[in-house]
């Protein structure tokens, strides 16, 4: 049985890539097949990491492969454990495809209202449109302080849905170690690591219980 998790966001630049890089990453080191499928065709990001990352011989390898649609992503996702689908941004009719097909969809957003209510609006017009809502899940990036992160969760609970445990804080160690092809649980710094390893084990313990 493949397990599809679906990265996805009406905004861009909330840590779609970043994360689906750390699964891709933390989910093969637990013995997983996995493919992380790259449906950002103009911008590449995932799989511009993944050719920087087999450059550098840094193991794990976590393949990345370019993909059009989901449903072409669906088409292969047999061979593999785990099929990581990294969404574009501002695509409402490709983000529902997605969903529709994922068994997990998980939104990373920033703490602001600015980025809440957009993140909010859209697992409603997913839920609208038939996707259940258990299958809904946000990641809270980006974040400043505690304080910040416990607003955010509030925010979000209040309007009904799931949020994996943990945050991952705004930090150039995440950027950096994924400017040398390292995933966010890679970095230099064993806070930082601990910080992406705890969001992302929620998520793969989630996983679990799908396989
Ligand atoms: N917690 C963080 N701290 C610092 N930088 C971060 C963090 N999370 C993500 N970034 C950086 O923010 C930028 C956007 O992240 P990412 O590419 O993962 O977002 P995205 O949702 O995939 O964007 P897009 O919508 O363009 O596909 C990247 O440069 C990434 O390295
Ligand atoms: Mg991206």
């Amino acid at each position: 049985m493949t397990t599809i998790v679906a990265l996805v966001s009406q905004k861009g630049g909330v840590g779609k890539s970043t994360l689906a890089r750390a699964i891709g990453r933390e989910a093969t080191r637990s013995g997983l097949e996995v493919k992380i499928a790259d449906l950002d065709t103009q911008q590449g990001t995932a799989t511009d990491w993944y050719r920087l990352r087999l450059n550098a011989k840094i193991d794990p390898a976590v393949p990345v492969e370019l993909f059009r649609t989901a449903q072409q992503a669906l088409a292969v996702a047999e061979r593999y454990d785990l099929l990581i689908i990294d969404g574009p941004a501002r695509t409402s009719k490709g983000t529902l495809d997605i969903a529709r097909v994922a068994n997990l969809v998980v939104q990373p957003t920033g703490a602001s209202l600015d980025d809440l209510r957009p993140a909010v609006r859209e697992f409603h017009a997913l839920v609208q449109a038939g996707v259940p809502k258990e299958k809904l899940v946000f990641a809270l990036n980006h974040i400043g302080t505690d304080v910040e992160a416990n607003d955010a969760r509030d925010y979000l609970t209040e309007a009904g849905y799931a949020i994996l445990a943990g945050h991952l804080p705004e930090r150039p160690g995440y950027r950096k170690a994924q400017n040398l092809g390292y995933a966010i649980t890679e970095t230099r710094f064993s806070g930082l690591n601990g910080k992406a390893d705890a969001l992302v084990q929620t998520l793969i313990d989630r996983i679990a219980h799908y396989g």
